[in-house]
């Protein structure tokens, strides 16, 4: 089976710069289709998220080059079907986000019903609902919803749970609607920021992005541009981590330290050495680290995708640490794992308890999701001798070329297979 050899107990030491955010290119790849000419883009992460993304544009008759280091160009004027494959689709969940461009600019859209994935169930009543206050009729059949509407009005959209994806779904789809749209108890990630400034600059009208209220006063038509996709924090959070755990120096550049503030608040807290810039976090990991008490939240709140990193780091701490998980369901899969590595942890319903263990020692492991593999992988690093991290399928889709960074920083860890 494939996997990341990983031999643990290096302190990793150096730079990184952070790649292009997974969660802000994946709804502006989407968002694409929206604009009249090329699109093209910088930074975007080669992950295999981003492949199935460009798979899923192209079988609906957009155009997408990728250069496989950063650079892409999409052009959505020539659409042939606003039907998206099931066999794409299914494999992420963020395939939902074609809906809102399709529906503002081809009045139509057809997409499987995401199922549930390995986080837990993975409802979108939330977009649908939006997509209804614009104007737009929704139906579903054999498995697909359809959304259609001949024009779409702005309306005042309530959302009541924060949702990075319905906010960004309804915030491309109101784009193009006749006058104004205001989406209440937006989520603020910086990714719906960075979509909401890509949109702005193909001549869309949104403010209050980053804020609860967003506000978007319909346009008719947007056009092509370059732009540059933010960097990624969760990226730039695990590698933190994984410095700090093994008593390493790490410091990653080209990123934003306001992104993580969350993430470096906890660090510190939990004794470690942080230092920013204005585009440059380093952290020197100092032993022991420090139990803390962690519940996710959405942004500015601790993020649910650094949630098992941290954990990682917090089953080495001194004491008992407190995780509590409030966004997704299931999204402790990676805790039997992080036990066979020797961690100490029970979880109940939501929360977490992880009392800190003197150490770790490499096993064979499996990563049910992308960040749970980030988290074993970051325990490998200082799990004692060898360890086998197989579910590179789920790593790839975050993590552009893991090993290849962690070997940049002094890890001893190849791929096999
Ligand atoms: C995005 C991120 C994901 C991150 C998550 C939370 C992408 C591609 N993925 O996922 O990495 O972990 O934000 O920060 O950007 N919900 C509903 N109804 C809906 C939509 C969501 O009940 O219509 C629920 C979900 O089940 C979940 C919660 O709301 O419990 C938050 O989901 P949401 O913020 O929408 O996450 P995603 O956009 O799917």
């Amino acid at each position: 089976m494939a996997h990341l050899h990983i031999t643990g107990g290096r302190s990793l030491e150096g730079e990184l710069v952070a790649a292009g955010a997974k969660n802000a290119a994946l709804p502006i790849m989407a968002a694409a289709l929206l604009a009249k000419g090329d699109v093209c883009l910088s930074r975007v992460p080669n992950i295999t998220d981003v492949g199935v993304m460009s798979e899923i544009l192209r079988s609906i008759g957009a155009r997408v080059e990728f250069n496989g280091s950063g650079k892409m160009v999409i052009n959505g004027d020539n659409i042939t079907t606003v039907r998206a494959p099931y066999e794409l689709v299914g494999m992420m969940n963020a395939s939902f986000d074609i809906a809102g461009p399709l529906l503002a600019r081809y009045q139509e859209a057809e997409v499987p019903l995401p199922g549930g994935c390995n986080l837990g169930s993975r409802p979108v009543n939330l977009h649908l609902d939006g997509f209804r206050s614009l104007g737009a009729e929704v139906s579903s059949d054999h498995g697909y919803i359809r959304v259609k509407a001949h024009s779409l009005r702005g309306n005042r959209i309530f959302f009541p749970k924060t949702s990075v994806g319905a906010t960004k779904n309804c915030m491309m789809a109101a784009t193009l609607a006749e006058g104004r749209t205001i989406l209440e108890n937006a989520a603020r990630e910086p990714e719906v920021v960075d979509l909401a400034s890509f949109l702005n600059r193909m001549g869309a009208r949104i403010s209050g992005m980053g804020s609860p209220n967003i506000e978007i006063e319909g346009v008719s038509e947007l056009h092509g541009i370059d732009y540059e996709i933010i960097p990624d924090r969760i990226l730039t959070g695990t590698y933190l981590i994984a410095g700090a755990l093994t008593g390493g120096d790490v410091t990653i550049r080209k990123t934003n330290p306001d992104f993580i503030e969350a993430l470096t608040a906890k660090l510190t807290m939990a004794n470690q050495e942080v230092a920013t810039g204005r585009d440059w976090v380093r952290v020197k990991g100092r032993r022991p680290a420090f139990a803390l008490e962690v519940s996710s939240s959405p942004h500015p709140g601790f993020p649910t995708d650094l949630q098992p990193i941290m954990a990682a780091m917090l089953t080495l701490a001194r004491g008992t640490s407190i995780i509590v998980e409030t966004i997704f369901d299931r999204r402790y899969m990676y805790v039997d794992e992080m036990r066979r590595l020797g961690a100490d942890m029970w979880v109940s319903d939501r929360t977490c308890v992880i009392r800190g263990v003197e150490k770790l020692s490499g096993a064979p492991v499996k990563a049910p999701d992308i960040r749970a593999g980030g988290a074993l992988v970051v325990a490998a690093l200082i799990s004692e001798g060898e360890s086998q991290v197989s579910g590179l399928e789920f790593i790839d889709r975050g993590y552009e070329r893991i090993e290849e960074a962690l070997v940049s920083l002094g890890a001893d860890i190849r791929r096999i297979g």
